[in-house]
């Protein structure tokens, strides 16, 4: 065989590769059509997949490490990227692709632009290959990046250990984040992106969004958004100009606890000081291809599986549990022996007025005749008489279990200086806003009045005398 017809060969699976491509893209705009819980139950899943695949409904776990070819030009155009391909688990995998344009999907509901999904094998690696691309050296000086401290622990610890200690990047916290002042004035010419959690874990914290990303545009810097706590279901932070999204999904769209995963999410053409033009056009499958290639942090293929069988149902769930969390954030709010609850569906709470702009419930008009807010699963508070009262509380918990975990179907509680943000210190937890006496509680699907049950016997157990000494 000449040289020509081995270039023939390799087109043949180009020109395969377009016409794929093609047929993915008119599926995707199809579904971009649908409602949400659709998209949810469907993704990118349908009948010609599924013809492919013995006719099954439900999408197949592909559990192989890797992927035949027809032909040393089949592989030559799938290994250089020139047609789409599985080619090895730890690069992209069927199955995991399924999940990754459902994800897109949800997160891009109702935005007008293309959005692509990199699924990882944690939230915390979604977080590293969010932002690591931005820190790359230039030769050009010192650079630094500015982000909400109000942040989940191991996010706190990602950016002030490995990335400011071990690299020397600086690091400038926002202490803040309702303060937009405090951000602009953390921002300068050799930031390279902007980060902050919203809602946040576990305080709650909030901020503008389309002012933020109004802010870091005119910087030319990308702002990346950890939106774990809202999910899509609640809030889609790429409708407000963010260009980032992470996701941990290991948290409400995995309700049922069987997986631990992580996203980025991306729309297209974003702004940044470094990098190729591959990483602006296209993060996410810049993302994919290359560093998350580079890195490792592929996610399984049965994880996947289990995570898009619980996303049919996010939206149901997430209204359901978010309902019932402002159930027991009310009851909490008027229990002699709580200091302080941390719900922006309170009124009175700092958070409460950007949180009825940005949260509402997806697609809710139809069912309640008018749009709805909706303020997650997740709340805090902090129980009178320090740190004592608040694990002799804890401890008392009859039927909410005791972990470090949120998002489940089942109610779950921690105490965040102790566990989730104990390896920060207590300077990180000051940062932060994390006390001693601060409980965390991640609502589920159990009846409100069994979850308020357990929280009122518990707390009866802190006793009057423990409240009344602390108010002296
Ligand atoms: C807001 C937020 N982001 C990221 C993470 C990290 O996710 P994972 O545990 O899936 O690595 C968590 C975990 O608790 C989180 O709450």
């Amino acid at each position: 065989m000449t040289d020509h017809n081995h270039s023939t060969g390799v087109q043949h699976y180009i020109d395969q590769g377009q016409a794929m491509l093609a047929g993915l893209a008119a599926h995707r705009a199809a579904m971009r059509g649908k409602k949400f819980d659709t998209i949810a139950v469907h993704g990118l899943y349908g009948m010609q997949a599924a013809l492919g695949n013995q006719g099954s409904i439900i999408e197949p776990v592909y559990m192989s490490t890797a992927q035949h070819f027809e032909n040393s030009d089949h592989m030559e155009a799938a290994l250089s990227y020139q047609m789409p391909g599985w080619i090895y688990s730890r690069v992209a995998n069927p199955t995991v692709g399924f999940l990754e344009e459902t994800l897109a999907l949800l997160e891009g509901y109702g935005f007008g632009g293309e959005v692509t999904a990199c699924a990882t094998a944690s939230g915390m690696a979604a977080v590293f290959m969010a932002t690591n691309p931005f820190l790359e050296r230039d030769g050009s000086g010192p650079i630094n990046f500015v982000a909400s401290a109000k942040c989940y622990g191991g996010t706190f610890m990602l950016f002030s250990e490995r990335y400011a200690r071990e690299r020397g990047i600086e690091l400038r916290w926002v202490k803040n984040p309702l303060d937009f002042d405090e951000w602009a004035g953390q921002i300068d010419a050799n930031t390279r992106f902007v980060f902050g959690e919203m809602p946040s874990n576990p305080g709650l914290g909030m901020f503008d969004i389309a002012a933020l990303a109004e802010l870091a545009h005119g910087h030319g810097l990308p702002l990346i958004i950890d939106s774990t706590v809202a999910t899509p279901a609640l809030m889609r932070p790429l409708l407000h100009g963010a260009d980032i999204v992470v996701q941990s999904v290991s948290k409400a769209m995995t309700t049922s606890g069987f997986a631990i995963a992580g996203a980025v999410i991306a729309r297209a053409n974003i702004p940044s000081r470094v990098g190729p033009d591959a990483l602006r056009q296209n993060f996410a499958l810049y993302v994919k291809l290359l560093p998350f290639r580079d890195h490792g942090p592929g996610i399984s293929p049965f994880s996947a599986m289990m995570i898009l069988n619980d996303l049919r149902t996010l939206r149901s769930k997430v209204n359901l549990m978010s309902t019932s969390a402002m159930r027991v954030a009310q009851f909490l709010a008027d229990q002699p022996q709580i200091e302080q609850v941390f719900y922006p569906g309170l009124p009175g709470t700092p958070e409460y007025a950007i949180a009825q702009k940005y949260m509402w419930l997806v697609d809710a008009e139809e069912e309640f005749g008018a749009p709805v807010n909706r303020f997650s699963h997740l709340l805090g508070f902090t129980v009178a008489g320090g740190p004592a009262a608040a694990r002799k509380f804890f401890d008392q918990l009859q039927m909410i279990w005791r972990a470090t975990d949120l998002g489940r179907v089942k109610t779950v509680a921690t105490i965040p200086a102790i566990s989730t943000h104990q390896q920060q210190g207590e300077e990180g937890r000051d940062l932060a806003n994390v006390a001693g006496n601060l409980v965390r509680l991640s609502v589920g699907a159990e009846h409100p009045a069994d979850i308020i049950g357990d929280l009122e016997q518990a707390l009866a157990a802190v006793g009057e005398r423990t409240v009344m000494a602390a108010a002296r």
